[in-house]
């Protein structure tokens, strides 16, 4: 065991701490590793917030890259030494879903068994919840082996880190499940770091027009650099009949865009997406809910009639040992510009005004993400 400094949230909307946690040696099949470079994903806020669910205190951070310090028993697939992106998708082999060739739906996904604790306060020895079994705003970390993904040990740490959550999510949605391609058209609604990455993957895969959507005109700014051809500044126009127009004016007869995917997780983005979809479109949902959020009242008539596919995307459907190594590899050709994603690099003690400029940015200093690095 050895104890280290990490960043823990201790109840439903208090500020977050830097203290000191232990973490294990690892046991059977784990492995700890030495973070290097953590994003500040909005998913960490929602933990903070209480939002998914009450299993306090959070050892937050999830977007994470570093070197693997040491494995325990039987574990094959990583040794120390190795640079690697952590996933939260470690998948078993073993469910239905994997069973059936459907990986990326794996419903019983590997996260270390031992417990991190809290190493000081009246509360030392209390058991730690990592978010999204990762726990990444700490010097070390304890994980599963398999939520380590080996990548070129060259690149970046801060800017493929990202790979671990939002860039990951973001791009997938675009490319697993939305399954963008050239001649499809595109609009993204909600363009922080999930967002602007589905604009990528949507550039990646060579679809076009691609519309940003956002009421931040500096996240719009982010989205065009990133491949937007289109954006749509949502606090001031119409989205659902300026999709329409752009869509039309490039593909006769258009009456919206073939995927629209919602990076919000609100319902009023939710239903500018179903109804700024073409007939037969698809509608991606990767922005999270909170749990007290509705479906909107829809016709079913419009359901019905719209046809298409209404989907949602965890972590963009990706696997991380198909997805990780190839975008690290598009990134180190100079294809794909994760660098663009880091915001600014920041210390351990500024996670929490991390979160607070994901909501009130100063004017000038809108954030895609704020990268932890140690
Ligand atoms: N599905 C997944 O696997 C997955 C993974 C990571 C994050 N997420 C979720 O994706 C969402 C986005 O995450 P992020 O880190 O990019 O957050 P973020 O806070 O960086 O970005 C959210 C963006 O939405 C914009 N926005 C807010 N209200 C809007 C509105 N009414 N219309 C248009 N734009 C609006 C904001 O200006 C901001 O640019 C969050 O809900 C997060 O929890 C999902
Ligand atoms: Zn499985
Ligand atoms: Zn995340």
């Amino acid at each position: 065991m050895q104890q280290v400094k990490a960043v823990v949230a201790r109840g439903k909307g208090r500020p977050v701490e830097v203290t000191t946690i232990n973490v294990p040696d690892p046991g059977p099949g784990e492995a700890v590793v030495a973070i290097q470079a953590c994003g500040v994903c909005h998913t960490d806020l929602h933990y903070r917030e209480g939002g998914i669910n009450d299993e306090f205190p959070f050892l937050l951070g999830h977007e994470a890259a570093g070197v693997v310090e040491s494995v325990g028993e039987g574990v094959t697939g990583v040794a120390p030494g190795d640079f690697v992106v952590l996933n939260w998708r470690a998948v078993c082999g073993e469910c239905r879903a994997c069973k059936r060739g459907e990986l990326q739906y794996c419903f019983n996904t590997h996260n270390a068994t031992q417990r991190m604790t809290l190493a000081e306060g009246d509360d030392a020895g209390t058991e730690l919840s990592p978010a999204l079994g990762i726990g990444a705003f700490a010097e070390k970390t304890l994980v599963a082996a398999g939520q380590c993904t080996k990548v070129d040990p060259s690149a970046r740490p801060a800017a493929v880190g990202l790979l671990g959550c939002g860039v990951m999510a973001g791009i997938g949605a675009a490319i697993n499940t939305g399954a963008v391609t050239r001649g499809k058209s595109v609009a993204v609604i909600g363009c922080g770091g999930v967002g602007v990455a589905a604009v990528a993957g949507s550039a990646l895969a060579g679809a076009s027009p691609i519309i940003a959507i956002d009421i931040d005109a500096q996240k719009l700014e982010a989205a065009k650099k990133l491949g937007a051809t289109h954006t749509i500044d949502s606090s001031a126009e119409d989205v659902v009949a300026r999709v329409k127009e752009i869509c039309a004016a490039t593909y006769e007869g258009a009456e919206g865009a073939d995927v629209v995917i919602e990076a919000v997780g609100r319902p009023e983005t939710w239903e500018q997406a179903f109804y700024a979809r073409d007939l037969a479109g698809t509608v991606v949902l990767v922005g999270v809910p909170t749990p007290d959020m509705k479906v909107p009242e829809l016709p079913l008539i419009d359901v019905f009639g719209r046809g298409g596919a209404l989907k949602s995307s965890w972590y963009g459907d990706c696997l991380p040992t198909r997805d990780f190594p190839m975008l690290v590899d598009l990134y180190q050709q100079g294809r794909l510009d994760l660098d663009a994603f880091v915001t600014e690099e920041i210390g351990i003690d500024d996670v929490e005004a991390a979160f607070e400029k994901m909501h009130h940015a100063p004017e000038g200093q809108s954030v895609l993400r704020s990268v932890v690095v140690f």
